[in-house]
């Protein structure tokens, strides 16, 4: 019961605070598939103008898969991390080749392709098909560790596996998808790693950290 006292409200928040991202306003898997990778390792005001134009340029997985590599990798230019960019042309070669073009729609599956990770494959299966498919990107990490002590460095794999099982244990319910990017939202914009806005936090109240004047110490600082 821990659990939907957290829940909850947070999905309320999310209601109330999200903010209005282009790809939140599709349905189109391939469009919030893309996003996710772009979304990896490069911020949320660059990535908007870039996702728009490979869209515009690559409309459906069958249009990215029959392209040149050379193509895709221009329309890539700039957000570096280029593997990306070829995972998700072999990708939707095999999504094309193995499924019809249309993307599978649990993680499970998802998994069997270039370039989906634990964290895409949560995703992709949560946001595009509502499967209760959990993610732990660095922002959930974060959350989750303080609002359940979860103690250990990141990298930690006791550490990792305990935040894989608290995001699995919470996705169980209403609108997953919308859940996950909840917790990924508020890890962004309220349980910021510096100076964490507790007092605006919807689940300060069923926070271990925020109870015991912890937030501060989890998670702990990597040591370099
Ligand atoms: N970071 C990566 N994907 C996101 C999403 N869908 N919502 C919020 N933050 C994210």
């Amino acid at each position: 019961q821990r659990l939907s006292t957290i829940r909850g409200p947070l999905l309320a928040w999310y209601d109330r605070e999200r903010r209005d991202l282009p790809w939140r306003r599709t349905r189109d898997a391939y469009a919030i598939w893309l996003s996710e990778v772009m979304l990896q390792q490069t911020q949320v005001s660059t990535v908007i103008p870039y996702w728009e134009r490979f869209l515009a340029r690559f409309p459906t997985v069958e249009a990215l898969a029959q392209a040149p590599l050379e193509e895709v990798l221009t329309g890539w230019k700039g957000l570096g991390y280029y593997s990306r960019a070829r995972n998700l042309h072999r990708a939707a070669q095999e999504v094309v080749a193995r499924f019809g073009g249309r993307l599978p729609s649990t993680a499970e599956e998802l998994l069997t392709l270039p370039g989906f990770g634990r964290y895409t494959a949560g995703a992709v299966a949560s946001i595009a098909f509502g499967e209760q498919a959990p993610l732990v990107d660095g922002n959930v990490a974060r959350v989750l560790s303080r609002l359940f002590e979860v103690e250990g460095l990141p990298g930690d794999r006791a550490r990792e596996a305990r935040l894989w099982e608290l995001a699995r244990a919470l996705v169980q319910g209403e609108r997953p998808g919308d859940f996950n990017q909840a917790l990924m939202e508020h890890g962004a914009t309220v349980c910021r790693p510096e100076s964490p806005l507790c007092l605006l936090c919807p689940v300060r109240t069923a926070c271990g950290a925020f109870k015991r004047g912890r937030v501060d110490e989890l998670p702990p600082a990597k040591v370099r």
